[in-house]
């Protein structure tokens, strides 16, 4: 069954189109990244899809649910992590948690909350009032409250954004117990090692268009050869050699380039060159090419 089927979704705001035409269709049980730069229209999709705004045309369904004709049943089936922190300040997590199954009529759904708040370490802090939690306790909160009904197709706006290692370790690893249990996942994030490792199949947007969907090992098939990053002391990449680079790297000292090469018999030549010119090599590194690669080809053009 498709979880959500997006079908020519178009979002204006004033003089700018935050969603020119998107069409995309999720399978259940899959294990999906949204992906693209800032502005790029993620959070407006993750919004429509959620029922907060409305697309000037198109259509979405969850489970076969039309998100503005068949709200409620959507909504069921739906649990959002929302980008944004927002919460009531007066209610401890519990009574959040509470509150927050109660608007899916679920009355007694204790079992499911204490174990939400078991795995995303929230426990200690049941009993605390929202406004007293930090940042990333908010963000637990968040993620808790989007799956107190147990939605079958979860989506999640930047999970991840601000939040310390523990966390992300744990979220991920009940995330993928939920996935494996069968819950489709979306995924927004800007950590595209995190995507890398965790979804399966992928779409860029760029200025609300989808400039790229296809299964993460096919993009990462698309870039053929892998990258030689070399950190030089002294000296600098000569010029026969400029062609090879992909983008400059930031360092601390020296220049620090990361160069395509298409067979390991390369790196040889490359190092002679280096070595003639003068240039002294404090640190290399051999990269297979990777999401993130792909990502900066797609977005700037390469498509
Ligand atoms: N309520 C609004 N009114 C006017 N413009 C808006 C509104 N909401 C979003 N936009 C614009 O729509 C575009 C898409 O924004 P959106 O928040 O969907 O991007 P995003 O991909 O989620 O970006 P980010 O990675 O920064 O979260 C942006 O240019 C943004 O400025
Ligand atoms: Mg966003």
């Amino acid at each position: 069954m498709t979880a959500i089927q997006i079908s020519n979704v178009e979002k204006r705001y004033q003089s700018l189109q935050a969603l020119g035409g998107v069409s995309l269709s999720i399978e259940e049980g899959e294990f999906f990244g949204l992906l693209g730069p800032n502005g790029a229209g993620k959070t407006t999709l993750i919004s429509i899809i959620a029922g907060l705004i409305r697309a000037d045309k198109g259509t979405v369904k969850i489970h076969g649910h039309d998100v503005v004709s068949d709200f409620r049943a959507a909504r069921r089936k739906l649990g959002v992590v929302p980008q944004e922190l927002v919460f009531d300040p007066f209610f401890t997590v519990r009574e959040t948690l509470r509150l927050q199954s109660g608007y899916f009529g679920l009355g007694k759904n204790d079992a499911w909350i204490d174990e939400v708040m078991h795995n995303l370490d929230l426990t200690p802090k049941a009993d605390t009032n929202m406004r007293a939690l930090s940042g990333g306790m908010k963000r637990r909160v968040l993620v808790a409250q989007a799956l107190v009904h147990k939605p079958p197709v979860i989506v999640l706006d930047e999970p991840t954004a601000g939040v310390d290692v523990e966390l992300r370790q744990t979220l991920w690893k009940f995330i993928s117990r939920l996935n494996r249990e069968g819950h489709t996942v979306v995924l927004t994030t800007h950590y595209l090692e995190e995507a890398q490792a965790m979804c399966k199949r992928v779409a860029m947007l760029k200025t609300g268009q989808v400039v790229a969907a296809d299964t993460m090992a096919a993009l990462i098939r698309r870039i053929s050869g892998s990258q030689l990053i070399v950190h030089m002391q002294s000296g600098d990449l000569p010029e026969g050699l400029r062609h090879l680079i992909t983008h400059p790297l930031e360092a601390d000292s020296g220049r620090k380039y990361s160069l395509r090469i298409n067979d390991y018999a390369e790196v040889e030549g490359i190092l002679a060159r280096l070595r003639e010119s003068g240039a002294v090599i404090d640190e290399m590194q051999l990269q297979q090419a990777d999401l993130e690669d792909i990502f900066l080809q797609i977005m700037n053009g390469g498509e």
